[in-house]
């Protein structure tokens, strides 16, 4: 495994979008938002802020309202999406407070207007605020039922030009089989588009992937719970798993 300390930078890019799930705004708890999480992965994202690396984010929302999981229990699909996106909003407006605690202007964007709460997301309008040292936190997914916050992040960061994708998670990368349930599950280093889409590894849904290879899109999976690994992968630092249109390194 390799030493991320050591490693050598994945990518040099200026612009990177950061892509959070609900899930890791919640801690330890079932449900909600921790207070103590949130300002710690604030303090990391300043931190990596202030060396003018310009950072997009968006969040998810499953821990507040999961679409998916309410349509399984008889909701209405679309219904529930839209309120899995409501709950994006709630999780940006508390990462910006934290943000702004630790002095770093960040503005919210939403897909979905609300004017009276946060900003409508306009593409020129972003960029600008990142140009400005501006933390752009970008809510309510796409706007559309039945996409996932991945896809978002994927046209999110095609959009802005992005040179990488970073998906924060709760496992170190992406392994052959699931590493909960196969304990001699190997994880690669790196790994291509097409070999993720053939093998229906669970990184990440096939849209966001698809529309990542059409357009190039590098996208790092990394363990968030390890401190100090968000700070990192912001920076460049080789951790997790990269999957790229280059070719699969062994697991
Ligand atoms: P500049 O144009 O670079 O000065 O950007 P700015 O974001 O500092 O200025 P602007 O006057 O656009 O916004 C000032 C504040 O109002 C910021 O905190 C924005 O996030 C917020 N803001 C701007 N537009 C909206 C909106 O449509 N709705 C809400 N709720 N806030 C907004």
């Amino acid at each position: 495994m390799t030493d991320a300390a050591a490693a050598p930078a994945i990518t040099t890019s200026r612009r990177v979008l950061l892509k959070l799930s609900g899930e890791a705004l919640m801690g330890e708890h079932e449900y909600g938002i921790d207070p103590g999480v949130v300002r710690e992965i604030a303090m990391q994202v300043a931190d990596a802020a202030g060396d003018g690396i310009q950072i997009a984010v968006v969040v998810g929302g499953g821990n507040i309202f999961r679409g998916l999981a309410a349509s399984a229990r008889g909701m209405d699909r679309a219904t529930g999406d839209y309120m899995g996106m409501l709950a994006t909003v709630m999780n940006g407006l508390a990462l910006q407070d934290a943000l702004e605690q630790a002095d770093c202007p960040t503005r919210v964007m939403s897909a979905i207007a609300m004017n009276e709460i946060c900003e409508p997301y306009i593409r020129r309008r972003a960029e600008r605020h990142l140009e400005k040292g501006r933390v752009v936190v970008m809510v309510a997914g796409t706007g559309n039922p039945y996409f996932t916050t991945d896809t978002a992040a994927t046209l999110r960061a095609v959009e802005i030009h992005a040179g990488v994708i970073l998906k924060a998670t709760r496992v170190d990368g992406v392994y052959d089989a699931d590493p909960e349930k196969e304990p001699n599950a190997r994880r690669y280093s790196k790994i291509g588009y097409t070999e993720l889409l053939s093998n229906r590894l669970q990184a990440l849904d096939a849209t966001a992937v698809s529309l990542a290879m059409d357009n190039e899109m590098p996208i790092v999976v990394f363990d968030m719970t390890q401190p100090g690994n968000i700070a990192r992968a912001i920076r460049g630092v080789r951790i997790g798993t990269l999957i790229s249109g280059d070719r699969t390194d062994d697991a």
